[in-house]
């Protein structure tokens, strides 16, 4: 996945250094920087997060020259030989690369006197960039990026100039102007920090920076344009003390409020009444958390809408057969708006001829600039890497927006809608009452740290809920779990119920209680402990919920689930807000 940046202006190793730590949700396993000085170019690289690096170059002399990395591996382990950048054997080439080239093995042959110093696919370009340089840099820059297959933003210096290259196709790359600068970057919120005005580049596009300005040309060398605009100045980063996931679940019923409200003030749904009575079916695209949430507004829109609603993960629209024509609408969900695999699955949509309508929590995100529509989720910017209140907001934002379409089909009538629009207050109201009283989740927290492997079970809109707490809890606390609707457990994990493993039983559906009640006996009399968030059942704990309306239900349930994940995560010293392997968002496929 990774983060790039460089820039041409004063003071661009602090610029650079600063910048990295803003991208860090792109990766963070390793990072370095490069700089160019009379005598040559100077790097440094370290393995861990910005902070390490930032140690490391302390001593480095400012520059007016930079380019900088952090690292989220996809070829090589995670080490300082593998980090960016990467020099040439003759010390004239750095470059930083975010993606995946494709063909670096067969290029790698092309090269067969150099001497590779690590196990990256993204080293390859350094070095063929000095074997096909001939006097020229953009020459040779174009000359390498013809032959590059993959996903790649890449950004190149050399000593031969006082110029930034970067070879773009797939992967994102922002470039920016200012009056102190010029520079380059992975995405827009960190691009508008530093330049007054930035521009995305194409696919296939080479800029080239220099202290003048930018340019861009193809592969072939013509000369391409590109939009400039002012763009939405980014939250800055958190720099409070305590966790920023935790922070993030304190502020859920603030932005339910805002996202209830922000759906109204933009105008709501964006498709006219011939155009929604028009579709015949609704695909809810996403990864993770965003296709959980898709998952989770589809069981509640089954109640009120009368046409095919289905939840896709992305990855898998993006290779399978999924029918796709003018009477489908895609609502591609993302809270960072630059997940590689919802981006490719939007390309296809739209290629195919269906309506795409971005569910974002960044209006400034690529997904939102590829879509035919765009809904902000208004969750406020998210750091933590396990996604918390932006799910609450994507399932407030989504759940108007297919409301609205039924309103549009007359399958809901505007008396219900009222309804659920008046129960978002009632569902804020809920969400702070939640939040008043967490020691009970302390406690259980206390016990779940113990367990071997712990279950989320569910029925209907509990399903997805279930997902999203066990996605929860494995990522931050790296404990075994998995969700199955409950009715599935006999049908094979029933034979894993035993002492030390746990199971959640989500039960916030009244007229689902009795089955759910079955499970919990059958994994019970298997020694399994039960917790059930909802329904309280005579073998299990219970986690209670306050009433609010059957459709916004599973917008509150889930944050017991959220605290539940937080505080096990916490009581094992796991580092909550960048768990191990992960990153915030997923930029490459
Ligand atoms: C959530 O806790 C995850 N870290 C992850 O599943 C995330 O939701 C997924 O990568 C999608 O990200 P997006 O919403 O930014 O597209
Ligand atoms: N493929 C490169 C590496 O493993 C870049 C990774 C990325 O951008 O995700 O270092």
């Amino acid at each position: 996945m990774c983060g790039i940046f460089g820039m041409i202006g004063q003071n661009a190793v602090k610029t650079t250094l600063d910048s990295l730590r803003y991208l860090e949700y792109r990766g963070y396993d390793s990072a370095g920087i490069a700089v160019k000085r009379k005598e040559g170019l100077e790097w440094t690289k370290c393995m861990g997060r910005i902070s390490e690096l930032q140690k490391k170059a302390q001593g480095m002399a400012e520059s007016d020259i930079a380019i900088g990395h952090t690292r989220w591996a996809t070829h090589g382990r995670v080490c300082e030989q593998n980090a960016h950048p990467f020099v040439s054997e003759d010390g004239a080439f750095a470059i930083v690369h975010n993606g995946i080239l494709e063909n670096y093995l067969e290029l790698k042959k092309e090269l067969p006197n150099v001497h590779f110093s690590s196990q990256t696919d993204s080293e390859t370009v350094a070095h063929m960039l000095s074997a096909v340089y001939r006097g020229d840099v953009l020459e040779a820059v174009l000359a390498v990026a013809k032959k590059l297959q993959g996903s790649f933003a890449i950004a190149i210096m050399s000593v031969y100039d006082n110029k930034l290259y970067a070879v773009k196709n797939k992967s994102p790359l922002v470039v920016g102007v200012s009056r102190n600068g010029t520079y380059l970057c992975s995405d827009v919120g960190c691009a508008s920090r530093q330049a007054e005005q930035v521009a995305l580049a194409e696919d296939n596009t080479v800029a080239v920076l220099s202290d003048k300005g930018v340019r861009f040309f193809d592969f072939d060398g013509q000369e391409r344009r590109a939009k400039f605009f002012v763009a939405e100045q980014s939250a800055e980063l958190q720099t409070e003390e305590g966790d920023v996931m935790l922070k993030e679940i304190f502020e859920i019923p603030q932005k339910i409020r805002a996202s209830r409200q922000g759906y109204l003030q933009s105008g709501g749904l964006r498709l006219s009444d011939e155009e929604a009575r028009r579709l015949k079916r609704i695909y809810l695209v996403g990864c993770g958390t965003a296709y959980n949430s898709g998952s989770q507004v589809a069981c509640v829109a089954r109640n009120f809408l009368d046409i095919d609603i289905l939840p896709v993960i992305a990855s898998e629209f993006i290779y399978d057969n999924y029918p796709v024509g003018e009477d489908t609408l895609a609502f591609l969900i993302s809270q960072s708006g630059e997940t590689a695999d919802t981006l490719r699955a939007a390309e296809k949509i739209r290629h195919s001829g269906g309506i795409t309508y971005a569910v974002t929590n960044n209006a400034c995100g690529s997904l939102g600039f590829l879509c035919d529509y765009v809904s902000n989720v208004c969750a406020g910017a998210e750091f933590a890497v396990a996604s918390t209140k932006a799910y609450n907001c994507q399932l407030v934002t989504l759940t108007l927006l297919l409301a609205d379409i039924a309103v549009s089909r007359k399958t809901l009538s505007v008396q219900v809608r009222k309804d659920i629009l008046c129960g978002l207050e009632e569902v804020a109201v809920a969400s702070e009452q939640l939040l008043t009283d967490v020691y009970p989740l302390v406690r259980l927290a206390e016990e779940l740290k113990k367990c071997s492997a712990v279950f989320y079970i569910g029925r209907l809109s509990d399903y997805p809920t279930a997902c999203e707490g066990s996605l929860k809890l494995k990522e931050i606390s790296y404990i075994h779990s998995e969700a199955y609707p409950a009715g599935e457990l006999k049908h094979g994990t029933l034979a894993l119920m035993e002492e030390g493993v746990a199971v959640i039983a989500l039960a916030t559906d009244e007229a689902m209680a009795g089955k759910i009640a079955y499970s919990v006996t059958e994994v019970v009399s298997r020694g399994a402990r039960v917790i059930s968030v909802g329904h309280a059942f005579p073998e299990a704990e219970n986690i209670p919920l306050p009433k609010v309306h059957p459709y916004l239900a599973d917008i509150i349930s889930v944050i017991p689930l959220q605290l539940l994940a937080y505080y096990t995560a916490k009581s094992l010293s796991r580092d909550v807000d960048k768990p191990r392997n992960l990153a915030k968002s997923v930029t490459v496929e």
